[in-house]
């Protein structure tokens, strides 16, 4: 294996022809040329190396293979709606998720669904067949795999706690782990480095469809009226202190933030938890900045180190391993590919 600073200076046209060989010989789309900015919900961030789209899982776990073994650094991205990726050049390979949706099939109170499928329409699908327990989840732009990953939350559901089995890539083939098998904590698991998760089967709990879709249409209501919608967002930025009851919305409300700006990022008027980005010349190091004068600010007057509950993506290992180095402070995971030091934050 070798390292990002590695990869970005040596062997790269080497590294390329086998990227298009590989690419070629499983029939899987990867493309050149597209940036962060198009690719998650923040609409910042710089230049991808490649962009990998496979369709089934399991292409997607034979090129998770591939790559493995070829020793080229990659990432998963699904929805993109939880990541805060910088403005330089990513010299990795991006494998998403996005195309790797099928058809959601329900058998009973089971639904088994591929990963690159999305979270909100999976909900309806399941309210609309009568089955309870991720009503909640209606509401958030992502795709199960990228849910499953961090264990998403909201309005008192956990996809973790509906999971019977996931399908995970292991040596280029497509494995079933069971649900109990893994941690499901607070916007976290234990899903680790060079794990990629394909897919899953939920076990739901059958009740009255209307009922259901009831439930879903008032935390439609709350969600609209205490969190931003139409705005480029990742979401809550930092996780609630665990254990502590105290939310960081409302601390950073209190502290007087919202409306806060740093050049295109501004923290939102409506939850103080959420940074929104504005304009074409809004930048990641913008939101950052904002980020990290927020923790900067509830560190000194609260005493509270704020984790970060999006996901920052580093170009460059040595900027990682100066920046953040704690594993906890930003949820990270290393990419596979690459060696200590880079978190995948
Ligand atoms: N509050 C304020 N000002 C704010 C924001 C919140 O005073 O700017 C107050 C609220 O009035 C309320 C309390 O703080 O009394 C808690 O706020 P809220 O109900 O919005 O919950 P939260 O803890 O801020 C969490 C999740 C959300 C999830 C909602 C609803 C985290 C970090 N956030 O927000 O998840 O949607 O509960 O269940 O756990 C996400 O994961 O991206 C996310 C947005």
């Amino acid at each position: 294996m070798t390292t990002l600073m590695q990869e970005s200076t040596t062997n790269s046209r080497e590294r390329d022809a086998a990227i298009e060989e590989i690419a070629a010989r499983l029939g899987v789309r990867a493309q050149r040329g597209r940036r962060f900015a198009e690719l998650t919900s923040l609409r910042v961030g710089g230049a991808i190396d490649w962009v990998f789209a496979p369709e089934t899982e399991e292409a997607a776990a034979a090129l998770a293979g591939e790559l493995e073994m070829a020793g080229i650094a990659w990432r998963v991205l699904g929805a993109g709606s939880n990541v805060l990726a910088d403005d330089e050049e990513h010299h990795y390979v991006v494998l998403s998720m996005r195309e790797v949706k099928g058809t959601a099939l329900f058998e009973g109170a089971r639904v088994s669904v591929s990963a690159g499928y999305s979270l909100p329409r999976l909900c309806v699908d399941a309210a609309r067949r009568g089955l309870a327990g991720i009503e909640g989840l209606g509401g958030i732009p992502g795709t199960v795999g990228g849910a499953l990953w961090m264990n998403a939350g909201a309005f008192g559901h956990e996809i973790g706690n509906v999971v019977e089995t996931v399908r995970v890539a292991c040596g280029g083939r497509v494995v079933e782990v069971r649900g109990s098998e893994i941690e499901w904590n607070y916007r976290h698991t234990s899903f680790r480095d060079g794990e990629l998760v394909l897919g899953v089967t939920l076990r739901l709990i059958p009740d009255d469809s209307a009922k259901i879709v009831e439930r879903m249409a008032e935390v439609k209501r709350q969600r609209m009226e205490t969190q931003p919608h139409g705005s480029r967002s990742a979401g809550c930025f930092f996780k609630n202190p665990p254990g502590s009851g105290l939310s960081t919305g409302r601390m950073i409300d209190e502290m007087g933030m919202k409306g806060e700006k740093r050049g295109g990022a501004s923290v939102s008027p409506v939850h103080a938890n959420f940074i929104v980005t504005e304009g074409d010349d809004a930048r990641a190091s913008d939101a950052f900045a904002l980020a990290e004068e927020i923790r900067e600010r509830i560190r000194r007057e609260r005493g509270i180190e704020l984790e970060y509950e999006v996901e920052l993506w580093r170009s460059n290992a040595n900027d990682a391993a100066e920046s953040t180095s704690e594993e906890e402070t930003s949820g990270g995971r290393k990419m596979s590919g690459i060696e200590e030091k880079e978190e995948q934050s």
